[in-house]
């Protein structure tokens, strides 16, 4: 008897064939001309989002913050920052966000707050004080300075001296981002409770930030020195992280989140952000399958662009997952150089219809459907503490932070003031309007290959087996017993003849080719992508039983 589609099942949820689109709420739609993207400017703009074919938002932090760190520093976990508007907006959002049936996921940051938390404040009164144990306080080092070696990851030490009580804090990034000692139940226990008052709220999951620096190894051993350290790098990867990230005391923590969210619904997701080899990474998805329902794969970002390179990454990824955990793939960021900058405009658009066609949860970030490329930051215009800190090694993240696009408008419909930071430079005529008018646009491409893989339920379930990967060309397949596509990408821009017995091409990356049938091998452009339906005897036995 044939097997039901995964797609019909009871456990496919949402997050399975769902797409994830990331807003950079700074940076998305300003309603109150402050130059800084807003809650009520999201609303505004959700149809582009309905309309582009997305699922799922992913919010970057929302709550209430001095934005050392542009949100990633809480000052009030259960607030909304004045500058994104309030709590009554927020339920706004979420209410539109579900009457047009898409998801909400929040950024939840648990390995540290900001300085300017009432917790933190409360800890740093008085070596005695109640919540002195819920920060990571640790006396100078035998020398007197500071424990050990451990570097922050924007620069500098990882501890900062606390003159009054005579004592170090540790904080894995900026010193105004002071590390909550999850191993205190009561901090422990207030964490948790944030996760309830926003799923109380109604939202859908959660985005877990910098989940491997959660804990650090109670030794305060030094890490070891990194031999392939150079200084373009940046000065935190000048030693392993050995003793600072990935300790294995934090999977119960994470499978703690999750019996938390999950007792909210099987439908509520947990995204993991933890930037470690594949190997390491699967771990994140819990010892029982009690972990993040997604650790975020970022390996597409860092694998050479080359057909052997990537095959072998999606061979070894898909090789590597436990049983019954789902893929995802995520290629580019907030924290990323933008992925038309690393990979050139032509490639933008094999990656997307890459993206969009592997197997698992892609995650979008805002922009890449336009094909922004990094926006060159004058010195005097750079936000970043990152690139504050250690300047001119090209860290900086501002670049990949610039505001949306949407009309030809001032300040391309952005904002009525001027941006927080500068516009690309072609945004005439790279806009969201623009680009809607123009057939063969990316913007187009990308609705396109949404609604591809919405409508071809392979795509979403099927199986994933590579073709072949040389001559400039990578090519997969993904099948299912109903169905079978094949994918074909030029990924060096020389273009190619790839073998196929016949079938009909459903979406190439450049205009025209749709529902051309081939007798034989698939010929591609130089940069072009190719989705080309095989097997057409066995979709029809599909389509027969499905009528
Ligand atoms: C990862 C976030 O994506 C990044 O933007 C932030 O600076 C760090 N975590 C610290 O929270």
């Amino acid at each position: 008897m044939m097997q039901p589609l995964l797609s019909r099942s009871a456990d496919f949820q949402w997050w399975k064939h769902g797409v994830i689109y990331q807003v950079y709420l700074r940076s998305f739609q300003d309603s109150n001309g402050d130059g800084v993207g807003d809650l009520a400017g999201l609303i505004a703009r959700l149809d582009y989002l309905t309309g582009l074919g997305v699922d799922a938002i992913w919010l970057s932090p929302i709550f209430s913050s001095p934005m050392a760190d542009f949100g990633y520093d809480v000052a009030d976990h259960t607030a909304v920052d004045p500058l994104f508007g309030d709590l009554a907006v927020f339920r706004e959002l979420v209410s539109q966000v579900h009457s047009r049936g898409l998801k909400i996921i929040l950024d939840y940051i648990p390995n540290h707050t900001s300085e300017q938390h009432a917790w933190f404040l409360e800890s740093r009164a008085s070596r005695t004080a109640a919540k002195r144990d819920w920060y990571v306080w640790r006396d100078p080092g035998p020398g007197g300075g500071a424990p050990n070696n451990w570097r922050g990851e924007f620069g500098g030490s990882a501890w900062s001296w606390d003159e009054p009580t005579g004592q170090y804090y540790y904080h894995a990034f900026l010193p105004s981002q002071p590390d909550l000692n999850w191993r205190n139940p009561a901090a422990a226990r207030a964490m948790l409770n944030v996760l309830r008052f926003w799923l109380d709220e109604g939202v859908d999951g959660f985005r877990v930030d910098a989940i491997h620096h959660l804990l650090e190894d109670e030794s305060l051993a030094d890490n070891p020195p990194n031999p392939q350290w150079r200084e373009a790098m940046g000065p935190a990867e000048q030693f392993l992280k050995v003793h600072t990230v990935d300790q294995p005391e934090v999977h119960p923590f994470i499978a703690a989140m999750r019996r938390l969210v999950e007792g909210y619904g099987a439908d509520r997701v947990l995204i993991g952000e933890a930037y470690l080899p594949i190997p390491r990474l699967m771990a994140y998805y819990g010892g029982a399958l009690d972990g993040f329902h997604l650790p975020f794969n970022f390996h597409l970002m860092t694998t050479p662009w080359t057909p052997l390179a990537l095959a072998s990454l999606i061979g070894a990824y898909e090789a590597a997952l436990p049983a019954g955990g789902w893929p995802n793939w995520v290629l580019s960021n907030h924290d990323r150089s933008r992925l038309a900058s690393r990979l050139g405009e032509d490639q933008a658009r094999v990656a997307a219809m890459l993206l969009l066609t592997l197997r698992g949860t892609p995650t979008l970030y805002q922009g890449d459907e336009l094909g922004l490329t990094d926006v060159p930051i004058p010195p005097d215009r750079v936000r970043d503490p990152w690139e504050l800190n250690v300047p001119g090694l090209g860290l900086g993240r501002d670049p990949a932070r610039t505001p949306m696009l949407w009309s030809g408008a001032p300040n391309a419909g952005f904002s009525a003031q001027a941006p927080w930071l500068p516009l690309s430079e072609g945004w005439r005529d790279l806009n969201a309007a623009r680009q809607l008018e123009r057939p063969g646009s990316i913007l187009r491409l990308y609705q396109a290959l949404l609604a591809l893989r919405r409508r071809e339920e392979v795509l979403q379930v099927g199986d994933y087996a590579l073709l072949g990967a040389a001559g400039g060309l990578l090519a997969f397949q993904r099948s299912c017993p109903e169905s079978c596509l094949a994918v074909v990408l030029d990924l060096e821009g020389s273009g190619g003849v790839f073998p196929l017995d016949g079938g009909q091409i459903l979406l190439s990356t450049l205009p025209g080719r749709v529902g051309e049938r081939l007798e034989s091998d698939l010929h591609l452009s130089p940069h072009e992508g190719a989705i080309v339906r095989r097997c057409p005897e066995r979709q029809n036995v599909g389509e027969r039983q499905n009528a």
